[in-house]
């Protein structure tokens, strides 16, 4: 086999998502672990960064001119090269979190065990949709008190619209939590907490083992028997064609804190999910195997730190292999020719420079302000162009205005490169000037951001008024006459600056009175480029 599809075909990239707090960090950690590139947990610094104050926040950006909490981690696995993109979920939930998913080629879902489907990941499930993308879900802290597994089941499947197929069943939780029967080995993996270390002993038994009972006692292995009979009976087939559409989720019980059911869980999920698959493009797919190099940026970070503007654009490889300093074409940038340097790679806490990268590899390249998320790179001689990254809908808003007129300009520029990069998104109300913004935000903390940058590197204060709208659709045809909507009093029509039409709304019933009382009205929860 040669060098190229070798490297390919052992990558496997894919995001963690989850709400804050249901283990997502642990659970890398110990994938981390595993995989040998750290050597203690604790040591994935993101978590702790994200908790800090706004304030504490820009100085370690400022520092560190990359954001500590967005990294890509890569680390090998049994012959697996692993990606493990992370998403971002505390304070420092933005669009990018959002985008990031863009790159990934499967997700795993992380879900704490007593809480079940919460917001984000209720968010972030959306985005994954949109995408077909496989999902494998990790119900988290059995070693806590938690739900009915098979109450939490449901409530994937009707909050999240996915069938679920359990690989392996909970015996008990908290303090009388056995263990999980794994179903395709038809074996038990015994869980014995041992006063609170972080390892535990594994004893694989059969279900029919006379030595279950005494393992896990009389009643526990009833309910054993009668749960995985019910499942059995009821439960959706395991079909692997609709785990890679996204049609059916894997679902694993385990304790990342304990390191229980982890390894596991990566072996099953490496064997259940592909190598790279095929991107589309405006000239059809393009095979990851193809020699020739091409990728997309699906995020930009700018640099805090005032002396060097200069910014990062992370890129998802889609085919070939990347060497430090080749050329490539910029699509986007009119076919220019560039040199792409300073690839970075992030390896676990620490930044790298690297020398190649394949198919499936996400790299970070110094961006002396030439491009836009969801840019196309290619190969000397190809011409094709990714599919764009849509628009996600902010939940923040704002007025923004410029305290000092004289400053229009600064101010204008200010937020329209801060938009172009894809931190802001900025409306305006019809007819109104450029001096007063409605900036739009996926997360809260992008407002301070703006703020901050706005006065360190335009000069320019500002004035930033809440205003009380929580949902964004974008107005899908066109041609309908907005005067004549029957919408609430406080729904508010703005317009973006591709000139697209949108609907501000205050709450979720303005939503279904717009669309009830405009039947010819088509909505939509995400903006095309
Ligand atoms: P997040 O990245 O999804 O936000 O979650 P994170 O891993 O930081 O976990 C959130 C809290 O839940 C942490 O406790 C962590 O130790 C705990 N936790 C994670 N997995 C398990 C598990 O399987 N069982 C139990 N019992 N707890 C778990 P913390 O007190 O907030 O932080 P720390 O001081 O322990 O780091």
């Amino acid at each position: 086999m040669s060098d190229l599809k070798h490297e390919i075909e052992r990558r496997r990239t894919f995001a963690i998502i989850s709400h804050p707090d249901a283990g997502k960090t642990t659970l890398t950690e110990k994938f981390l672990l595993y995989g040998g590139a750290i050597a203690l947990a604790g040591s994935v610094k993101g978590k702790k960064t994200a908790k800090h104050a706004v304030s504490d926040w820009m100085e370690i950006e400022k520092q560190r001119g990359i954001s500590v909490t967005s990294s890509v981690m890569q680390f090998n696995y049994e012959g697996f090269c692993i990606n493990i993109l992370d998403t971002p979920g505390h304070q420092d939930f933005s669009e990018d979190t959002y985008r990031t998913l863009m790159a990934a080629d499967s997700a795993v879902m992380v879900i704490d065990a007593s809480k079940g489907v919460e917001n984000q990941t209720r968010k972030l499930f959306k985005v994954c949709l949109l995408r077909d993308i496989p999902i494998f879900t990790f119900i988290n802290k059995m070693d806590r008190e938690a739900r009915d597994p098979f109450e939490l089941m449901e409530e994937i499947e009707n909050e999240l619209g996915i069938q679920t197929y359990p690989v392996n069943w909970p015996i008990g939780c908290g303090r009388e939590f056995k263990g999980v029967y794994d179903r395709n080995k038809k074996e038990i993996i015994s869980f014995t907490a041992n006063g609170g270390q972080r390892e535990v002993e594994k004893v694989e038994l059969n279900i029919n083992d006379d030595r279950l009972e005494q393992l896990i006692g009389k009643d526990k292995r009833q309910i054993l028997v009668d749960d995985i009979e019910l499942l059995d009976g009821a439960s959706y087939d395991f079909d692997m064609d609709a785990v890679r559409h996204g049609k059916l989720s894997p679902v694993f019980f385990g304790s990342a804190l304990t390191n229980f059911g982890v390894e596991p869980f990566l072996e099953d999920f490496l064997k259940m999910t592909t190598s790279p698959l095929p991107r589309h493009s405006d000239q059809g797919e393009i095979d990851p195997f193809d020699p020739a190099f091409s990728a997309f940026v699906f995020k930009i970070q700018a640099n805090m730190n005032k002396a060097h503007r200069d910014r990062i654009a992370f890129m998802r490889i889609c085919s070939g292999k990347f060497e430090k300093g080749m050329e490539v074409t910029h699509i986007q940038g009119g076919g220019k020719k560039i040199k792409l340097s300073q690839p970075q790679q992030l390896m676990a806490q620490d930044r790298e420079i690297i020398d190649q990268a394949y198919a499936g590899d996400i790299i970070g390249v110094f961006d002396p302000g030439i491009f836009s998320i969801g840019d196309t790179l290619c190969a000397p001689g190809k011409k094709f162009q990714f599919e764009g990254i849509p628009t996600f809908a902010p939940e923040h808003f704002a007025r923004v205005s410029q305290k000092d007129t004289l400053k229009r300009k600064q101010f204008v520029k200010g937020t329209t490169q801060i938009a172009q990069e894809g931190a802001i998104q900025m409306f305006q109300e019809p007819n109104k000037g450029m001096e007063e913004v409605i900036v739009g935000v996926v997360g809260a903390l992008q407002f301070d951001v703006l703020e901050y940058r706005l006065n360190n590197e335009y000069n320019v204060e500002i004035r930033m008024e809440s205003l009380p709208f929580q949902y964004i659709r974008w107005i899908e045809n066109k041609e309908i006459d907005l005067k004549s909507l029957n919408l609430s009093s406080d729904t508010k029509i703005v317009q973006d600056f591709k000139g697209n039409y949108l609907l501000l709304f205050t709450d979720i019933w303005n939503i279904k009175w717009a669309v009830e009382r405009n039947p010819d009205l088509v909505l939509s929860e995400f903006g095309r480029e």
